[in-house]
């Protein structure tokens, strides 16, 4: 059965592979609203994938392209449910953003082999995760940065993104009142 939709915006965050897109996409079916893919929107916007440009030009540029296309979103578009690249919630001026528009932010904390196994089985290149080592690193260093969304949703392997889904809508502030 869907609901009304949330009177707030969210962004859902989390490590690449998380899960993200996905559970947006579940979530904004539960909640009968639009989502839309932060990375979608910068593949659009400079016609190809964020995997070519931080391959091609390098993660400054890529990060350049990612808060133009945020605050585009965030500006222009209506869609209650957006879901971030695995790094855009790390950069302080997306998170200043993020705040401005008053938007609930959720984490999808996958644990990292799951999201290091998917990372590999993916078709979608992620320059910035090329081997373990690395992609283990940046997991560490990021959790922190995580940890500043305003609801932490743990998700495994056995759950689907339907019960993802619904599990944030039992935890969404004012909602099932
Ligand atoms: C990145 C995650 C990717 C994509 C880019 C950089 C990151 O998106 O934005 O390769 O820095 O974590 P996903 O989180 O969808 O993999």
């Amino acid at each position: 059965m869907s609901v009304k939709p949330p009177q707030q915006r969210i962004v859902i965050t989390g490590f690449m592979c998380a899960g993200k897109t996905t559970v947006a996409k579940a979530l904004a079916r539960r909640l009968s609203c639009r989502m839309i893919d932060l990375d979608y929107i910068i593949a659009e916007m400079e016609k190809r994938t964020a995997g070519s440009i931080i391959d091609e030009e390098g993660e400054a540029k890529f990060r350049e392209a990612e808060t133009q296309a945020l605050r585009v979103i965030l500006e222009n578009n209506t869609a209650r449910i957006i879901a971030l690249g695995g790094g855009a919630w790390t950069i302080p001026q997306n998170r200043a953003l993020i705040r401005e528009h008053d938007i609930l932010t959720i984490w999808l904390d996958a644990p990292f082999e799951l999201c290091w196994q998917r990372v590999l089985s993916d078709a979608e290149m992620r320059p910035l995760a090329r081997d373990h080592t690395r992609a283990r690193k940046l997991f560490d260093e990021r959790r922190a940065l995580y940890l500043l969304a305003d609801l932490h949703i743990p998700v495994s392997d056995s759950q689907s993104p339907d019960a993802t889904a619904e599990e944030i809508v039992g935890k969404l502030p004012g909602f099932n009142q």
